[in-house]
């Protein structure tokens, strides 16, 4: 190993989780390399759902105009339709991702973005791009081999696949963001819950316009009930909307206990028209893969200066639209906290946090992503073509529900409540945004969160500690701007109202006496932002003179209910704390 390369964080995978985090990195200017294994980034659509969390990460990096230009409006995305085939018989829809009047209401006033949709192939580059444009070195073709770690660092071997020659890098940190089959995670021996390959299922991309067919009911997915399409997969045959509407991909599930199936391109083509229900269409495949179903998250994310993010620490189907959005989200929990141990303001027990944080995420979200994809078990059970043993039985099965016979009415009646349950899936709000984190990074008082009324369906915003910080729209007569706005990842803002005015010299002293960013923000008439609508008062929980503490991530740390005689001590032992340095 001739040539050693220095840096403070390397990240292995140019994924989202990678991308974003070398993204973060250097926008909070922390030196890093960005290794990926691959001449480019994903060849496939891969994920695509892209959830509000993960549109503000996007949005706080000022990215988020960028995402919003490559991809699918939220108008578009939410008139899920479940079909005997795309030309045939429908046999109900579902609003989803938060497009049903009630829902949306729900989804608008939590956050300032909205859920979209952008493949993989889209994302990426811009991720990868704006990381490159802000100090990131990219290296393509660049694989990790190996590390190892001592008191003051990691040394990482790499292979340039170009050129075959291995050489070293010595950083500060390694972050393993290199997916679902993690060498790093493997090399450090992250404690796993769960199974891989659970199921078998296969990706076909293709180009076809079919707009006739689907733009009166503008969707991401189009779920197809037909026979075989419960085997394996991820619940149910599923049209993905890749372009609208002439880019496609279609998921297919296969027996993982067979052998793998031969998709070639007659295969793929019967599959497509089979799907679609167009026995002549013309189409043009453009990709084929096979993939297995997993049900598996880490339950420790971290060794020592080694940190694993994304499908490296959590396996799980796409159900739920959830694979990418956590990956990015574990990014930006972790990002800032190496940020604040490099510029030394943070004790390295900080560092531990982040397993602490995300890990019930991970645990969290491959449950419910699994559960999803098996609840889809209700609708085939609900139109009774679970025991069909051919096509002829199965149509037969469906037609029943047309019938005015007690049957008929059976399965209509079965039909509401199976697809009722598919709320779980599409508009899992709780789920998306509910992410409450227990850690040394976070100051309890004693409080707890409020009920939800179904924590997977519903998000209930609150300021106790661990929480994400509420949102609501403040700002004054020249401009409109979301609470997380005043809250830039680059810095810790303290927020208070008039009344708690002293916070602004305690956070200044603070911030010096620390030697951290921090910032007060006042809100109120005359002040630098006000409460446009009068919502912040009703959602801060604390009294006008309290402040609450946010973290770069937008999590509440701290909360003062009043203000204390003496503003800058409580605030100066609270941080102590939550930086490990008291
Ligand atoms: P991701 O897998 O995206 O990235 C891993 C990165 O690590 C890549 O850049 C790779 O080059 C790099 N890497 C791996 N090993 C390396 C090594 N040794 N050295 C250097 N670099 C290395 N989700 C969904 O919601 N809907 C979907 O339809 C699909 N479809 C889909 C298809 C296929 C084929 C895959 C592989 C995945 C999906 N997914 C999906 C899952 C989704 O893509 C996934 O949740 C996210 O991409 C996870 O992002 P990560 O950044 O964690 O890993």
């Amino acid at each position: 190993l001739g040539t050693v390369v220095t840096t403070d964080v390397v990240v292995v995978g140019s994924g989202p989780a990678g991308a974003t985090a070398a993204l973060l990195l250097s926008s909070l200017g922390i030196d890093n390399i960005m290794i990926t294994k691959y001449r480019w980034t994903a060849n496939t659509p891969r994920a695509h759902i892209t959830n509000q969390r993960a549109m503000e990460v996007f949005r706080d990096l000022g990215i988020e105009e960028q995402v919003n230009a490559d991809a699918t409006e939220h108008a578009l995305v939410g008139d899920t339709v479940f079909c005997t085939s795309i030309a045939g018989e429908e046999i109900g829809r579902i609003r989803t991702w938060g497009t049903r009047p009630d829902r949306e209401a729900d989804y608008r006033l939590a956050s300032p973005c909205l859920t979209v949709d952008i493949p993989q192939t889209y994302l990426e580059p811009i991720l990868v791009r704006n990381a490159a444009q802000r100090g990131t070195q990219t290296r393509f073709s660049t694989e990790y081999l190996s590390h190892t770690q001592d008191a003051d660092g990691v040394t990482v071997t790499v292979l340039d696949r170009v050129t075959g020659e291995q050489y070293a890098i010595r950083a500060r940190y390694l972050i393993g963001a290199d997916g679902a089959r993690s060498k790093v995670a493997a090399d450090i021996d992250l404690p796993y819950e769960g199974a891989m390959d659970i199921a078998g299922s296969m990706n076909i991309t293709f180009k076809a316009d079919i707009s006739a067919r689907v733009a009166h009911r503008p969707s991401v997915l189009y779920w197809v009930i037909q026979p075989g399409s419960n085997v394996g997969g991820i619940g149910a045959g599923l049209v993905r909307m890749v372009r609208p509407w002439n880019e496609w991909l279609i998921v297919w599930g296969y027996d993982i206990a067979e052998p793998a199936p031969v998709v070639d391109e007659a295969a793929a083509i019967q599959i497509v028209r089979n799907l679609l229900g167009m026995p002549d269409l013309e189409v043009e495949i453009t990709g084929t893969s096979l993939w297995g179903n997993n049900e598996m998250y880490a339950t420790h994310l971290q060794r020592g200066r080694v940190f694993c993010a994304g499908d490296a620490v959590h396996r799980h189907p796409p159900s739920n639209g959830l694979g990418s959005n956590t990956s990015v989200q574990d990014a930006y929990n972790l990002v800032w906290k190496l940020a604040a141990v490099l510029r030394g303001y943070a004790d390295p027990a900080l560092l531990e946090t982040y397993s602490a944080e995300r890990a019930p995420v991970a645990e969290r979200i491959v449950k419910r992503a699994n559960k999803s994809s098996r609840e889809f078990v209700d609708i085939f059970a609900a139109l009774g073509v679970l025991e069909a043993k051919d096509e002829a039985a199965m149509a037969a099965a469906i037609e029943e529900r047309k019938a005015n016979t007690p049957a008929g009415e059976a399965k209509r009646a079965a039909l509401v409540r199976a697809m009722e349950l598919k709320n779980y899936e599409f508009n899992a709000h709780g789920v998306e945004l509910g992410q409450f984190y227990t850690s040394t990074a976070i100051v309890p008082d004693g409080s707890t969160p409020p009920e939800s009324r179904d924590a997977d369906l519903y998000y209930v915003m609150s300021t106790v500690p661990g929480s994400r910080l509420p949102h609501a729209w403040v700002g004054d007569s020249m401009h409109r701007l979301a609470m997380m706005d005043l809250a830039p990842y680059t810095q810790w803002t303290l927020i208070t109202g008039v009344a708690g005015e002293r916070w602004e010299s305690a956070a200044e002293k603070v911030a010096r006496d620390l030697g951290m960013p921090l910032t007060a923000v006042v809100i109120g008439p005359g002040r630098a932002v006000t409460d446009l609508y009068y919502d912040w008062a009703k959602l801060r929980e604390v009294d006008e003179g309290g402040a609450l503490l946010v973290r770069p991530d937008k999590h509440i740390a701290w909360r003062s209910m009043g203000l204390p005689e003496d503003p800058a001590g409580a605030l100066h032992a609270a941080l102590t704390a939550i930086l490990g340095r008291s």
